[in-house]
């Protein structure tokens, strides 16, 4: 357990480098297990999911070899030894499921434990196994487990989402690259961590058309071949950066961003007042003023659920009555309590929050629930008047590399305590 303490807060000023996606390489690892060979994966952050997730893929089979600067992953596969994700890994990490769709189309079979869910929400995943079903694999269900199997190739059908889920639309694409026949997805995700595991696919001899659209068209090879790729920048790390400097009112360069991809977030910072100048592959952040601003979470291109609670500690700040509408997920709010421990005037109501801005944040002891809660506490200790101390950076640690070093060196004051009274 660790935690991290952050005192007297001030404007941050500099320029930080945003990592690879996390939702994207957790993906692309699972897809590694379709191709006999060396895969090598740059641009990796090596968060604790991804430790995860290759813990993984090695108990399936493969081995896995991070290079020095920890930032390239090499995943060997030679055919699969082992075709059951154990609870104790599944139930660590949602994404771990992931593994289902590469297992049942190369080994032919799969038992996986169900992700239970977690702080955020219920979090099933009906939507895979309608997929896999509509491919020709059977599913049985017991003991927490899941077993798919297939007798033959699976076949190629089409298979409409009843919500363009991202996980859904990743363990389907990923099924149906060995399918006999063509797939075709339709309501998918067009996040783009689809379309980055699409273009892995893709080198590895997939032939998807469609990525990035809500109707992915798989035509089914023999077999996949190993490859390179390179991780796309993440975009949530990056918005996280972006109203870090916002809200401690100073002025940023996060570098390493595909602009495109935090569109959504780009527009509702300018519309709540904050400047933001785009480059090449760099978005520059800083705040004049700040006023309140209404939200709604959709899946991509819309406002992202990810970057929520990280804009709910904003718009705490900013002047005025703010609505922010949490539609992906049904509890998403959990960072609220303890914002309201700092003095934030928020009032949850079902799916909603109205946040009465304006109020000076006071630092506090909190503790990080979830990830993104976890993020969200940190940018409301970066500006709240005295010592914040954000305990279970466990959480945030999931999916934000050396956020402490990022964050001091853009000038914040910030000390990681690893917390051994084990509370
Ligand atoms: C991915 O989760 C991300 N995780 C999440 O990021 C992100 O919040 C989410 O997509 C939405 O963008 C990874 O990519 C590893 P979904 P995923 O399937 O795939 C319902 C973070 O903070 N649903 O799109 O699990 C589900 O209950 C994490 O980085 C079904 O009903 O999200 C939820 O309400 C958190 N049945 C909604 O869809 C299913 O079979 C969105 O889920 C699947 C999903």
């Amino acid at each position: 357990m660790s935690k991290l303490i952050i005192s007297e807060g001030r404007p941050l000023k500099g320029r930080v480098r945003v990592s690879g996606a996390k939702n994207s390489i957790l993906p692309i690892i699972a897809a590694s297990l379709l191709a006999d060979g060396k895969s090598t994966i740059d641009e990796i952050p090596y968060l604790n999911d991804v430790k995860i997730m290759c813990d993984l893929v090695k108990s399936l089979g493969a081995s896995v070899t991070l290079s020095d600067e920890k930032t390239k992953l090499e995943i060997c596969c030679r055919g699969l030894s082992n075709t059951t994700a154990p609870y104790e890994l599944v139930n660590k990490m949602r994404a771990s499921f992931l593994v289902a769709g590469p297992l049942l189309a190369k080994a032919g079979y799969v038992q996986i434990s169900l992700p239970g869910g977690c702080a955020i929400g219920s979090r099933p995943v009906d939507l895979h196994l309608k997929g896999f079903m509509a491919l020709g694999a059977s599913i049985t269900q017991g003991h927490g487990y899941i077993e798919a199997r297939r007798s033959g190739r699976l076949k190629g059908n089409k298979v409409y989402l009843d919500f363009p889920s991202v996980g859904a639309t990743e363990n389907i694409m990923m099924a149906a690259t060995l399918a006999e026949g063509v797939t075709i997805i339709e309501n998918a995700a067009i996040e783009p961590e689809i379309v980055d595991l699409a273009t892995y696919l893709t080198s590895m001899g997939a032939d998807i058309k469609g990525a990035g659209t809500d109707t992915v068209k798989i035509y089914g090879v023999s077999d996949l071949k190993a490859t390179s790729h390179t991780v796309i920048p993440d975009r949530i790390e990056a918005g996280t950066y972006m109203v870090a400097a916002a809200i401690t009112g100073g002025d940023v360069v996060v570098e390493n961003v595909v602009t495109d991809h935090l569109k959504p977030v780009t527009a509702k910072l300018r519309e709540a007042g904050v400047e933001v100048s785009e480059e090449l592959s760099s978005i520059r952040v800083r705040r004049r003023d700040l006023s309140a601003v209404d939200i709604k979470t959709h899946p991509y291109p819309g406002f992202p659920t990810d970057m929520q609670s990280q804009m709910t500690s904003l718009l705490s700040m900013a002047c005025g009555t703010s609505m922010v509408i949490e539609t992906i997920f049904e509890n998403r709010f959990m960072h609220v309590s303890e914002l309201k421990r700092m003095g934030a005037n928020i009032k949850v109501e079902g799916r909603s929050a109205i946040i009465e801005g304006g109020s000076r944040l006071t630092g506090a002891k909190v503790k990080a629930t979830d990830l993104r809660a976890g993020a969200a506490l940190i940018l409301a200790g970066l500006t709240a008047d005295g010592t914040t101390e954000i305990e279970n950076m466990e959480h945030v640690d999931r999916g934000y590399i050396g956020i402490d070093e990022k964050l001091k060196n853009l000038g914040a004051n910030v000390v990681r305590v690893d917390d051994d009274s084990g509370n």
